[in-house]
């Protein structure tokens, strides 16, 4: 039986509520991320490190929130935080003391993180965060780098996944496309010449670990270039901590390579599992958004409402979370299965004489498959010997069926069979998912994907 008729047999339920969605959701969906043929799947729950489909399906989850579920799916003292305060009020119209101590906490872990504003998601952070550099700095462009995402807002979207050249995506006017400066990642000409030609370039914005959490990788040089080139001009450097904030250390990718920036935007992680976003930096650059300084300064004040700024619910949540981050080696054990994980599934790559890697850093994983026909072994891959469109230069069809397959042997992984691992996959989950893969392979082989 085929890949897709085995799925379609193990999830009927599925089948049928995605029938249903299409009659309310475009395209039966609500992020583009679970677009996958014949139809996503359908969760009903989540226990630690595994989660089950509406048909009962067990599955090891590498999906973990999209890098917000660090701590797994349902961690007790995050869940009893949020069971106390939704008793106590889901949101209380007006200051709490929960948004002091999770901004607190924030202040604490970030080294760059003088002060911070909450945000309901990600995207409003990155949104916030070149406000405030536009404002602080009275530039409008800003340098950006290629396949580098920083949420769905105007003017980050050119340069992500599509209009790599810059022009503007549907429903994106070109005046505000064109304010995105686009530069290769780890290109220092590229952006040395961008700041010579460019008048009023307001901030440079980055992965600091490369593009998607390292599936385009980085080298951490070219931060502590970054940082050097900005510091004599008037540019703002905003590291977009989304995913790596609280997940590659407890301070975030900065300071593991101890490159401070000047803005850095948060999100995942630092909501324990529930919404939220912030930015955080220096104090000079978030009083554009302290009524007393804007007055005391002359200037407009940034305007920043927003109906779930610093929700007591995603503040529960993320003081439990945060705390655990600062006080145990939840981000090390993460990190150490990631390098486990990937070593394991290379190991079956090798067994299985197919020329792809696993590769990645931290927590998280990628597959390269191996567009070019080159010569690999999987154990030895070095994702930065290749051109980045090559090395993310993803056949949908076929990750889409390597994604079934997975998830027909009980592993879920993102459609880019990326993922995210948590503190919390211990070594059977790591040893199931290597036969899972195993298997994978061999379904793959049989229905003449790869070369058998
Ligand atoms: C690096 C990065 N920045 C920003 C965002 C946007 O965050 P959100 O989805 O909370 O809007 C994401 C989301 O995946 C992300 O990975």
């Amino acid at each position: 039986m085929s890949i897709v008729e085995q799925f379609k047999n193990r999830t009927p339920k599925s089948r049928r509520l995605f029938g249903r969605a299409v009659g309310a959701l475009p395209g039966g969906l609500t992020h583009d991320l679970r677009h996958q043929h014949p139809y996503p799947l359908y969760v009903s729950h989540g226990e630690g490190p595994r989660k089950w489909d509406a048909d009962g399906n067990e599955y090891i989850d590498y999906h973990g929130g999209h890098g917000a579920l660090l701590l797994g799916h349902g961690r007790p003292e995050i869940v009893a935080a949020v069971r106390r305060q939704a008793a106590r009020g889901t949101h209380l119209g007006g200051s709490h003391e929960q948004e002091l101590r999770w901004a607190e906490l924030v202040t604490d872990l970030i080294p760059s993180a003088e002060k911070v504003r909450f945000t309901a998601s990600g995207t409003e952070a990155a949104m916030l965060a070149l406000r405030l550099a536009r404002a602080h700095t009275g530039g409008s462009k800003f340098i950006r780098f290629r396949g580098h995402f920083h949420g769905w807002y105007d003017q980050f979207v050119a340069g992500y996944v599509s209009r790599f050249e810059g022009a503007a995506p549907a429903g994106v006017p070109p005046e505000v496309a064109s304010a995105a400066l686009i530069a290769d990642p780890g290109d220092e000409d590229a952006v040395l010449r961008f700041m010579d030609a460019e008048a009023g370039i307001a901030a440079i914005i980055l992965e600091p670990t490369g593009a998607h959490f390292g599936a385009g990788p980085l080298d951490p040089s070219f931060l502590s270039f970054l940082r050097d080139v900005v510091t004599d001009s008037n540019i703002v450097l905003i590291f977009d901590e989304v995913v790596t904030g609280f997940r590659v250390s407890p301070g975030g990718a900065q300071a593991h390579y101890g490159v401070t920036p000047d803005l850095t935007t948060l999100g995942k992680v630092l909501g324990g599992g529930l919404g939220g976003g912030a930015v955080a930096g220096r104090a000079d650059i978030l009083s554009h958004l302290d009524f007393e300084a804007a007055a005391k300064a002359g200037r407009e004040k940034i305007g920043h409402p927003g109906t779930h700024n610093g929700n007591p619910l995603s503040a529960a949540a993320g003081i439990a979370a945060l705390e655990i981050v600062a006080g145990t080696d939840a981000c090390e054990r993460a990190n150490s299965s990631g390098e486990a994980l990937r070593r394991m599934l290379n190991q079956v790559l090798t067994d299985e004489k197919v020329p792809w890697s696993v590769y990645g850093e931290f927590s998280g994983f990628n597959l390269f498959t191996n567009p070019g026909n080159r010569q690999v072994l999987p154990l030895e891959f070095d994702p930065a010997r290749i051109d980045p469109s090559e090395l993310t230069g993803i056949d949908p069809e076929l990750l889409g069926l390597v994604r079934l397959a997975m998830l027909i042997n009980g592993v879920d992984v993102t459609p880019r069979f990326s993922g995210w691992i948590s503190a919390v996959h211990g070594d059977r989950d790591l040893r199931q998912t290597a036969e899972a893969f195993q298997r994978t392979i061999g379904m793959l082989k049989k229905e003449s994907v790869i070369e058998a």
